[in-house]
């Protein structure tokens, strides 16, 4: 299969991180005789200190004309720490979802077996937590009219949601949980937001479809607490935009580190596979950010194309990484000189010769190579 692919490393420690994606992708190519084309445009602060735009046109019209888009980071604390800069590099992300009508936002949480003593919660909490969270990317709070007043002192977003917006993303968030535990979480604010009530009068009726779906409600100050009370509680949680971002990230803490949380943005045209994390910008050139949620997120982008095989050789990769320890500081405790490029050259190394048993632990951590 033949798959062109817009790259956008983005900021921070994205060019790092997407890298080790690459060289995942290059050798799925290789081994299963595919050709990925990739094409690399800026994004984001770094886009902006080059064409004072976070969301150059040639970049957006890369991305339209692609298959799909690898998305890196962004965010640079410059902008973070000025709340009155008028250009952020956060508005190309927001733009390209916009853009290309990225409506879900698709972000797996699992608890794996072998970090189940990373995460600061109890592993008897988290053990066996495999969730999908389905997050509305392209309505909402993120994309309401803006005000700020005359006198700088008050300040609006409004928050709008139109039934075909619910629809859209509910009917995906029904059909994932058919082949899942047959369960979805409807994650709102219905006792106070009016936008909420229409969320739980949508997804109702359209729940009917799905019979053989379960559907329940949860209000988002709730579902913040159960998600680390009693996280195996859920399958598939539906939510819009702002209560997905948080939760989203909350949920992360269940795998250990937001380093390994790949997601999916897809739309009816266009398809963004991007780690949920940010820019990380303390960690800038240092090698040692968590390439995983990167990779994942390559896994994910082959999973679209139903790749699956392929697909499942990168998790496979990834779990092996993790149960050898060949993992960044936020996870490593043994060991202090893994990379994340060391990260994606095992993982790559492992697609190449996934049977090959002799791994030598000592030559892996000592740096040398990873297959006798
Ligand atoms: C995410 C990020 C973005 C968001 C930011 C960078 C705009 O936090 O993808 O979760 O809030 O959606
Ligand atoms: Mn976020």
């Amino acid at each position: 299969m033949k798959i062109n692919i817009a790259v956008l490393p983005g900021d921070g420690i994205g060019p790092e991180v997407t890298n080790q994606a690459i060289k995942v992708l290059k050798a799925i190519a290789l081994e299963f005789d595919h050709t990925f084309l990739f094409k690399e445009a800026p994004v984001g602060a770094i886009a902006i200190d080059q064409q004072n735009n976070p969301l150059p046109d040639q970049t957006l019209d890369l991305c339209k004309s692609s298959d799909a888009i690898l998305f890196g980071a962004i965010g640079d604390p410059k902008y973070d720490n000025d709340p009155t800069a008028k250009v952020r590099p956060e508005q190309g992300l927001l733009k390209l979802r916009k853009e290309l009508g990225l409506y879900a936002n698709i972000r797996p949480v699992k608890a794996y077996d072998m970090l189940l003593e990373k995460s600061p919660l109890k592993r008897e909490i988290i053990e066996g937590t495999d969730i999908s969270i389905y997050r509305e990317l392209t309505g909402g709070i993120y994309f309401g009219k803006k005000h700020l007043s005359e006198d700088g002192n008050t300040a609006s977003d409004l928050c709008e949601y139109s039934k075909y917006e619910i629809e859209r993303i509910a009917h995906l968030a029904f059909k994932a949980a058919r082949n899942r535990k047959q369960k979805v979480t409807l994650v709102d604010k219905a006792n106070v937001l009016e936008t909420s009530r229409l969320w739980r009068k949508v997804v109702t009726n359209l729940a009917k479809g799905y019979p053989d779906v379960t559907l329940d409600f949860l209000f988002v100050d709730n579902a913040a607490m159960q998600m680390i009370l009693n996280p195996n509680q859920f399958d598939v949680i539906l939510t819009e935009n702002l209560f997905g971002d948080v939760i989203s990230d909350e949920a992360s803490v269940i795998g250990g580190s937001i380093g390994l949380l790949a997601s999916a943005s897809v739309g009816n045209k266009h398809a963004m596979f991007e780690p949920i994390h940010g820019s990380y910008p303390q960690a800038t050139g240092k090698d040692i950010a968590n390439p995983v949620a990167s990779i994942l997120s390559a896994a994910m982008l082959l999973e679209h194309f139903d790749l699956h095989d392929e697909a499942n050789l990168i998790k496979k990769g990834v779990e092996k990484s993790l149960k050898l320890e060949i993992t960044t500081p936020d996870l490593n405790t043994s060991y202090d000189n893994i990379t994340t490029s060391k990260v994606g050259d095992f993982i790559a190394d492992f697609i190449s010769n996934p049977n090959d048993s002799n791994i030598n632990f000592n030559n892996i951590h000592l740096g040398q190579s990873t297959i006798i």
